[in-house]
């Protein structure tokens, strides 16, 4: 199940991705915004990411206008790793390396095809479990978060 969300700069991209996700039967839940009147990108962000942090939805999605203010704030929530992404190797990766929870995308710097794209990708692409050091990266990231990190 995914949270998906957005501002007035990433609702083209909400709705794109919508759409790809009804048209391959993945479940979702729209956390809003639902037009282009101009909002906060921090409210949005908030809900997916408590949404996602609490373990109620696997992965979140969330675009603004760069991807980035949206992105910070959901980094604020403790659990969450969010990622803007702008290119489909980014989008593997962040999956692969930082087991990155929450895809974020701008829809002023991101064309609906291509956020679909890296959608896809993200939501295809397990973390790369079964090496050592990713898995030590990805706990070094909930240490540095808890305030016990040992350098
Ligand atoms: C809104 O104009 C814009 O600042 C927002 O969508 C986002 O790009 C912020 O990072």
């Amino acid at each position: 199940m995914i949270a998906i969300g957005c501002d007035h700069g990433g609702i083209n991209l909400k709705t794109a991705v919508m759409k790809y996700l009804d048209e391959n039967n993945i479940e979702y839940k729209d956390f809003g915004c639902y037009s282009e009147e101009s909002v906060d990108y921090p409210i949005y962000a908030y809900k997916v990411a408590k949404a996602v942090s609490n373990g109620d939805f696997k992965y979140g999605i969330l675009c603004c206008g760069t991807g980035i203010g949206i992105s910070i704030a959901a980094n604020k929530v403790k659990g969450i790793r969010a990622a803007v992404v702008s290119n489909e190797f980014g989008a593997e990766m962040t999956r692969r390396h930082n087991d990155a929870n929450i895809l974020c995308m701008g829809g002023r710097v991101t064309s609906e095809k291509d956020a679909v794209k890296f959608a896809d990708i993200f939501l295809n692409t397990p973390f790369s479990n079964d090496e050592e050091r990713h898995i030590r990266r990805v706990k070094m990231l909930s240490d540095i978060e808890n305030g016990d990190f040992d350098e």
